[in-house]
């Protein structure tokens, strides 16, 4: 298959839908480009008027396996004869125990799995976790960060002064660090110090305002996902939890966007070689079936009975998508996020040389950011010109951060495919 459309965009049916949803939906949703989504196979999607597009979003980096994969197809189809839903909070069933278990072996044992529905969903319980367990108020959470838009994980986001624009008062005790960008370092730092600089500021802070002792966590993501797609320095994340461990502070790897395979490695944090006291899963896991998973260490285990519960979390029908899912990611998808990703990487460096106004390209496994400007600039025009003009021509992407392109394909991705979107954003640079 190849990207195939008739421009200009969007064709007669997708205008008409795009309308109609002005009519009668929330206000609050955002539309960057007029797409209307009829059928995907692979990771090619095609609208209602015929067009063919390749997707490098994936649904926002949830459809790890693709559109229409046959195993998740057959899981899906097989539990679903069997029943879709008894609330798990209540009574236990398969497949959702065993891929508790699953998830739990994946850490190598001890830890606990309480299943939800979303990544918001997943930090909300997170965040209601480590303030049970710890009794402490307090909780850490980086600049740039995404969480969640419920009030709690709301009040950890801090990609966009507009999500908490008109919400507060938020939850309390929340405090939030900057976080350590390599391109555009804050606190004034050079960017080889830049994790150095910030490891300070929060001794600082810990000396000044905000005692130590009455911190439960610290919420991050491994790689920032809506912030921009920004990895922190090389060995920042071990240096950081070293000095939470000196405090008793959790750590908590919010790996909604990071986790399940898209880095080429089942949890980002495996790349630093630490672990984190507790994960969120969600977005990729069940390959587009609404499905988070928080793992805590069983250490943390302190919740009475009724302390969380949800009605549709751990629905078996999702679960046994994540099952397929997972086969899928161990039988070779995340293998093939790391070399694919790989490719991609080096390529879109060579395209930076060729256009100056790309001031970085930086991502592991498929979980790529390609920003516009320079550390002094940046350039959202440009980088909305890009998404509109790809779309354009054929291929799906999104924005992400201040001034990025987000580049996150489903994991099925090959390299032929890959080459076909770099050929479409070359074309989209030279257009710029
Ligand atoms: C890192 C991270 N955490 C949490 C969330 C919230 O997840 P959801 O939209 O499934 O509620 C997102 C969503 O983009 C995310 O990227």
């Amino acid at each position: 298959m190849k990207p195939k459309v008739k421009t200009p965009l969007p064709g007669p049916m997708a205008q008409a839908l795009t309308e109609r949803a002005e009519r009668v939906l929330s206000p609050s949703y955002i539309r960057p480009y007029p797409f209307v989504p009829a059928r995907g196979q692979g990771v090619f999607l095609e609208d209602v008027d015929g067009n063919v597009f390749l997707d490098f979003m994936a649904g926002i980096a949830v459809n790890t396996t693709g559109y229409a994969h046959p195993k998740v197809l057959e899981a899906v189809r097989s539990q679903a004869e069997r029943f879709a839903h008894v609330c798990f909070s209540d009574f236990t069933h398969e497949p959702t125990l065993s891929l508790a278990e699953r998830l739990v072996k994946r850490l190598g044992g001890r830890y606990r799995v309480f299943f939800g529905n979303s990544g918001t969903e997943g930090i909300e319980a997170a965040i209601k976790l480590v303030r049970h367990h710890t009794g402490r108020p307090y909780l850490l959470a980086f600049t740039g960060a995404f969480h969640g838009r419920s009030l709690g994980a709301l009040s950890l986001t801090a990609s966009k002064s507009a999500y908490r624009k008109g919400f507060s008062p938020l939850l309390p005790g929340v405090v939030h660090v900057p976080f350590p960008n390599p391109f555009r370092p804050p606190l004034g730092a050079r960017p080889e110090e830049v994790g150095e600089a910030v490891l300070d500021h929060l001794e600082h802070l810990f000396r000044t305002t905000l005692p130590p002792e009455e911190v439960a966590a610290f919420f991050l993501e491994p790689i920032q996902g809506e912030g921009g797609y920004v990895l922190p320095p090389k060995g920042f994340l071990p240096k950081l939890k070293d000095l939470l461990e000196r405090h008793g502070i959790l750590l908590v790897a919010d790996e909604v966007q990071s986790g399940a395979g898209r880095t080429g490695l089942f949890f980002a944090l495996e790349h630093e070689g630490i672990e984190a006291d507790v994960y969120v899963l969600a977005k990729g896991l069940a390959s587009g079936y609404p499905l988070s998973a928080l793992l805590f260490r069983e250490e943390l285990g302190s919740w009475h009975p009724g302390a969380h519960g949800t009605t549709f979390g751990g629905q078996a029908v999702a679960a046994a998508a994540a099952h397929a899912t997972l086969d899928l990611l161990e039988g070779g998808l995340m293998e093939n996020a790391a070399r694919v990703g790989a490719y991609l990487l080096e390529e879109l460096r060579k395209m930076q040389r060729r256009f100056p106004f790309l001031g970085d390209v930086r991502g592991r496994g498929l979980m790529i950011g390609v920003d516009f400007g320079s550390p002094e600039e940046e350039r959202p025009d440009l980088r909305d010109k890009a998404v509109e003009r790809a779309f354009q021509k054929g291929l799906l992407l999104l924005a992400a951060g201040p001034s990025a392109l987000r580049i996150a394909p489903p994991l099925t991705l090959t390299e032929k495919e890959a080459a076909l979107g770099l050929e479409i954003l070359e074309a989209v640079f030279q257009s710029l």
